[in-house]
């Protein structure tokens, strides 16, 4: 097969769901080069999503441009066309096998290839969250080791992959309707659409992990209780530190990780004495909120917004907000220590996403099952958006805490399966869609769709809303609720 009447396809190296990987050879080059071809495949195809799709392909292209031509451990990209509605990449053929392979070949990695292998890549990450770009799918396939010499090569970009999931909202507004990355190498709130930089460290450490132990990220056990990924008995002479140092890196908050791929590095080079930080309620960091937890997906761009050295308005309501809701939590505890149950009448429910989520004390914690986070987590959480949790089991609007959620023409999303008091850390038990906001009122109209949690995923309840929704088909009355990290 003769692409584009140029290239030569030997054979296909991969295939995934938003397209296929071929190795060919370049006809006009006087070497034929070798090179490598990415087929991308809009996943919706209409006339108006081409146009968007082609737009945003044009602009990953050009960052792969960028990257590619400033590092040699990122392909250098050759030419994209586009070719019966469809999207080619040409890419610089990387001759080596990708990690995958190698421990397959080669069995497990010892602790000093590993290291070194993290001191060839953070400072290629590095180079790329300086260029604000998330990589968002390291992993074991997505790192090629070079024959050349043994350097390792960052393949397979998710930005690319998510132009090709440009859609029409139901406002007729395109927005990505995928979530990149690979279940078991994705943290959290990159599975809930919100990748941060550190979100890249994660799946390094997952990567790591598997190299040194050979066990994938689904074969972990997770401790129930705290979250905290159990791989050390797993781990055969791998010191102390270099265990701590992947520890760090793979903590379920972006703010307990390492905030940079410097950081990390630079742990890697002195030692890794660094411990894991523990968040304290004084200690709400600012800097972090402005630097690592901020989300940077938009429908738009895949690139984080600038931290500049100064505070960007939105950094200053954060911080703002910050302080405003440890004040108003205070107050909510002390209410809270009255445990009265109160019902909240039908037609008084607030909508307003902003509100402060101590003027819910409305529910009594019963539910001694139910781990509670401490204040400090609340307060730090980093918010995600509205979930659909289940409903109760009555047509008045009105809920009580621990209270059974029950499945009606929708599932139950939660574990516990019981209305949950603000706080509480819960699990998803079925995929949901995450929300901007909890639905409007008068019609419940559902909010935006910013992603999906994934099952399994742990969440920290923020916020709590509930009411009947006279337009569906059950008459019971739902319980939303925000939900953070
Ligand atoms: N530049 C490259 N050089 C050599 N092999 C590559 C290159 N890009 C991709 N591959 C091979 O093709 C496979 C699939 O490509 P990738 O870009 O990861 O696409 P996807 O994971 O979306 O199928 C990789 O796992 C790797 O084995
Ligand atoms: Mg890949």
């Amino acid at each position: 097969m003769l692409l584009n009447e140029r290239y030569q396809v030997i054979r296909t190296l991969g295939s995934g769901g938003f397209g296929e990987t071929f190795l060919a050879e370049d006809t006009q080059m006087p070497s034929h080069r070798r090179c490598v071809i990415k087929l991308l495949k809009p996943i919706q195809n209409n006339p108006q999503i081409y146009q968007l799709v082609q737009e945003r392909f044009g602009r990953e292209a050009a960052i792969l441009e960028d990257l590619g031509g400033s590092t040699d451990q990122i392909p250098t990209l050759y030419a994209y066309f586009q070719l019966n509605n469809q999207f080619y990449l040409v890419q610089e053929w990387v001759e080596g096998d990708t990690l995958t392979e190698k421990i397959e070949q080669q069995g497990l990695f010892s602790e000093s290839v590993v290291r070194e292998l993290l001191a060839n890549l953070l400072p290629v990450l590095e180079y790329v969250h300086s260029k604000r770009i998330i990589h968002r799918d390291l992993k074991p396939d997505n790192i090629i080791l070079r024959h050349r010499d043994g350097k390792p090569v960052l393949i397979d970009f998710g930005a690319v992959r998510e132009s090709m999931g440009t859609v029409l909202n139901s406002q007729g507004n395109p927005t990505s309707s995928i979530v990149i990355g690979t279940p078991g190498y994705m943290p959290s709130e990159q599975a809930a659409g919100k990748p941060v930089y550190s979100s890249d460290l994660y799946s390094l450490g997952m990567t790591a992990i598997y190299l040194l132990t050979g066990q994938p990220p689904q074969a972990l056990e997770i401790d129930s209780r705290t979250g905290e990924i159990l791989w050390h008995s797993h781990a055969m002479n791998v010191s102390p530190t270099l265990m701590g140092i992947i520890d760090k890196a793979i903590q379920y908050h972006p703010r307990d990780r390492y905030s940079s791929a410097r950081e990390m590095l630079q742990a890697l080079q002195t030692g890794g004495n660094q411990t894991i930080s523990t968040p304290t309620l004084v200690s709400a960091p600012p800097a972090r909120l402005s630097s690592q937890s901020q989300p940077v997906v938009s429908p738009y761009s895949s690139q984080p917004t600038p931290s500049p050295s100064g505070l960007t308005d939105l950094q200053k309501i954060l911080i703002l907000g910050t302080f405003i809701s440890t004040s108003i939590l205070l107050c909510f505890l002390l209410i809270k220590s009255f445990q009265e149950v109160v019902s909240k009448p039908q037609n008084t429910q607030k909508t307003s996403s902003t509100e402060p989520f101590a003027s819910r004390s409305t529910v009594v914690p019963t539910n001694p099952t139910q781990s509670t986070v401490s204040p400090s987590n609340v307060q730090q959480s980093l918010s995600l958006g509205w979930i659909r949790l289940g409903s109760v089991n009555n047509t008045l609007g009105t809920v009580t805490l621990g209270e059974p959620l029950i499945k009606t023409t929708q599932p139950v999303t939660i574990s516990p399966t019981v209305v949950p008091s603000i706080g509480t850390q819960v699990t998803v038990i079925n995929g949901v869609n995450l929300r901007k906001k909890q639905p409007q009122k008068p019609d419940y109209k559902l909010a935006e769709r910013t992603g999906v949690v994934v099952v399994g995923q742990n969440l920290v309840i923020l916020n709590l809303d509930y009411f009947v929704d006279s337009n569906s088909g059950s008459p019971y009355t739902t319980v939303w609720a925000e939900v953070g990290l």
